[in-house]
């Protein structure tokens, strides 16, 4: 895919020689105000690269896109910014785009941080799924979809008790167009299985999962803790699947300590 213009991100803190950037990639239907909590409390420590993952947010692009080429999309934004290697978060659909980047671009990496996320492929079900949703947003636009997914992205607590998360996903979900959500769905089940490629993750590897999430369960992380062999699981309390904007006091702590394997904090 050739690149036309770089992606939107935000790029805040501090450049460091020891620290590598830390660089956030959202799910779906988000886009980079997901992390908007991880930003303001980390950017002090470290330099925090959020980008608008390819037609989502305030990047542009009507085409359709695989996980894969926004991969390189990632990459392309993080070699013009000249940011490399980075620790690479990615939560959920940004998990399957990290794993894809860590296949093909692992020499650029220092660490991998998968949250709510998995590594293996939708199943023959979740395609079906995933039809019907592409249909949802071509038909209901994107607020239907965000909608849809909200009973499975946050948990019961958050949703009876934090009213305000659910109406900050919907407004994310807002601004990305409907064909953005369609052809993202379509990436998503198009996706390959990366499970096997797991031990050859050579990076220190950090995954985080909220206790109850319903989208990619504690079980598939466990499933990739076993797999990745220099990786540590941490399971998220009162969480459901969108465990940066329900616990993020709890995530930014994981995070903080996993940065600190990486060197002292310096300017
Ligand atoms: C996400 O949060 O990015 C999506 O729910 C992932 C998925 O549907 O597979």
């Amino acid at each position: 895919m050739i690149r036309k213009t770089a992606l939107f991100c935000t790029d805040t803190g501090p450049t460091s020689a020891t620290l590598p950037p830390l660089v956030l990639l959202h799910g779906f239907p988000f886009n980079g105000r997901l992390w908007r909590r991880q930003v303001e409390a980390l950017q002090d420590l470290y330099r925090v690269i959020v980008p608008d993952l390819r037609s989502f947010g305030r990047s542009v692009g009507n085409d359709p896109f695989t996980i894969e080429s926004q991969a390189d999309e990632v990459h392309g934004l993080l070699m013009d910014r000249d940011a490399l290697p980075c620790v690479l978060c990615g939560l959920s659909m940004g998990g399957y785009v990290a794993l894809a980047y860590a296949r093909k671009y692992p020499a650029t990496l220092r660490g991998l941080i998968l949250m709510d996320t998995k590594s293996a492929a939708d199943t023959s079900e979740a395609k079906l799924q995933r039809q019907k949703m592409i249909d949802l947003a071509n038909t209901s636009g994107s607020l239907a979809v965000a909608d849809a997914m909200m009973p499975k992205l946050l948990c019961e607590e958050t949703l009876t008790g934090y009213p305000e998360i659910a109406k900050e996903i919907q407004s994310m979900a807002g601004e990305n167009p409907p064909l953005t959500l369609a052809h993202a769905l379509a990436a998503m089940r198009d996706r390959p299985d990366l499970s096997d490629y797991l031990p050859s993750i050579a990076e220190p590897t950090l995954i985080l999962v909220g206790a109850e999430d319903a989208i990619t369960p504690p079980a598939l992380s466990q499933e990739m803790h076993r797999a990745i062999p220099n990786s540590t699981l941490e399971v998220i309390t009162g969480s459901g699947h969108v465990t940066a904007m329900e616990r993020p006091d709890q995530v930014n702590v994981a995070i903080r300590n996993f940065m600190g394997g990486f060197g002292s904090q310096s300017v």
